[in-house]
C-alpha cells in the first residue's frame, strides 16, 4: 500500500492525512476481496524499515492502527473475515498488541476471507528468524541438517499455514519488492499501478485481477505442457 505521503502532499496536507485516507482504500479493497470469495489478502501495512521514519509519523500510524482495528472488528465479523498478522508484532506498542490480540480472538472462528496484516514485517527479518529456529534445533540435536526441506523451512516462517500469494499488487508507480514476502513471492504474478494508495478502490482491484486472469502461469514448464494439463 504505497503512495499515502505523496497523495497528502498533492493536497497540501501532512503525511498522516494520506495515511488516514488510506484506511478508506483498505476498507474498500477488503470488502471487494471478501465479495469475490478470495481466501487470503495480505496487506503490507508497516515494514521493519518503516521504524526509521520520523517518530511522530510512526506514533500516528500506530494510533491509526489501534483506532481502525477497534472500529472495524464488528464489520469483519459481519463479513465473516478472520484477522491474522505476520511480522515481529512483539515489537509493536503494547496498545497495538492488545488490540490486535482482541480482534484476532474475536474473528478467529470466521471462515471467509483471511485478512493478513504485515506489521513490523520484512522478508529478510523473517528468513533470518526461520534460520535461527532451524539452527537452534540442529544445535540441540533435534534436527539433522539433511532433513531441512522447503516445507520445513516454510513451517518456520511467520506465514506458516498461509498459502503463497498468487498476485502481488503494488501501487503508486514504484516497481520494487521492498522486502515483502521474499520467499513466498517466488512464483507470484506482479501487478503495478500508478494509482496512489488513498485513491485505490474496488475498480482498481478488479483491474488487477482481470489482468492476472489473462496471464499464463507456467511454473518453469513450457506453455504446451500447461495447455495439455488444463
Ligand atoms: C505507504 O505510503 C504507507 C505506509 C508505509 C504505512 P507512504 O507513506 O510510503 O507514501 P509515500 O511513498 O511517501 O508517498
Ligand atoms: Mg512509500
Amino acid at each position: 500500500m504505497d503512495g499515502n505521503g505523496r497523495w497528502a502532499k498533492l493536497q497540501g496536507a501532512a503525511r498522516i492525512f494520506g495515511h488516514q485516507n488510506g484506511v478508506t482504500s483498505v476498507k474498500d479493497t477488503v470488502e471487494a476481496a471478501a465479495e469475490l470469495g478470495i481466501k487470503y489478502l495480505t496487506l503490507y501495512a508497516f515494514s521493519t524499515e518503516n521504524w526509521n521514519r520520523p517518530g511522530d509519523e510512526v506514533s500516528a500510524l500506530m494510533e491509526l492502527l489501534v483506532k481502525t482495528i477497534h472500529a472495524e472488528t464488528p464489520t469483519l465479523n459481519k463479513n465473516n473475515i478472520r484477522l491474522l498478522t505476520i511480522g515481529d508484532t512483539n515489537s509493536l506498542p503494547e496498545k497495538c498488541i492488545k488490540q490486535l490480540k482482541e480482534a484476532m480472538a474475536d474473528t478467529a472462528k470466521n471462515t471467509g476471507l483471511s485478512l493478513v496484516l504485515a506489521l513490523s514485517y520484512s522478508g529478510k527479518w523473517e528468513i533470518i528468524d526461520a534460520i535461527k529456529q532451524l539452527a537452534q534445533e540442529t544445535k540441540s540435536g533435534k534436527l539433522d541438517p539433511k532433513d531441512i526441506t522447503e516445507a520445513l523451512f516454510e513451517s518456520k516462517l511467520s506465514t506458516k499455514g498461509i498459502p503463497n500469494p498468487e498476485l502481488m499488487i503494488r501501487t503508486s508507480g514504484e516497481h520494487r519488492i521492498s522486502n515483502f514476502l521474499l520467499w513466498q513471492l517466488a512464483y507470484a504474478e506482479f501487478y503495478f499501478t500508478d494509482v496512489l494508495w488513498p485513491d485505490f478502490r474496488k475498480e482498481h482491484f478488479y483491474q488487477a485481477i482481470i489482468n492476472y486472469q489473462q496471464r499464463e502461469r507456467r511454473f518453469g514448464k513450457t506453455g504446451e505442457q500447461i495447455k495439455q494439463n488444463a
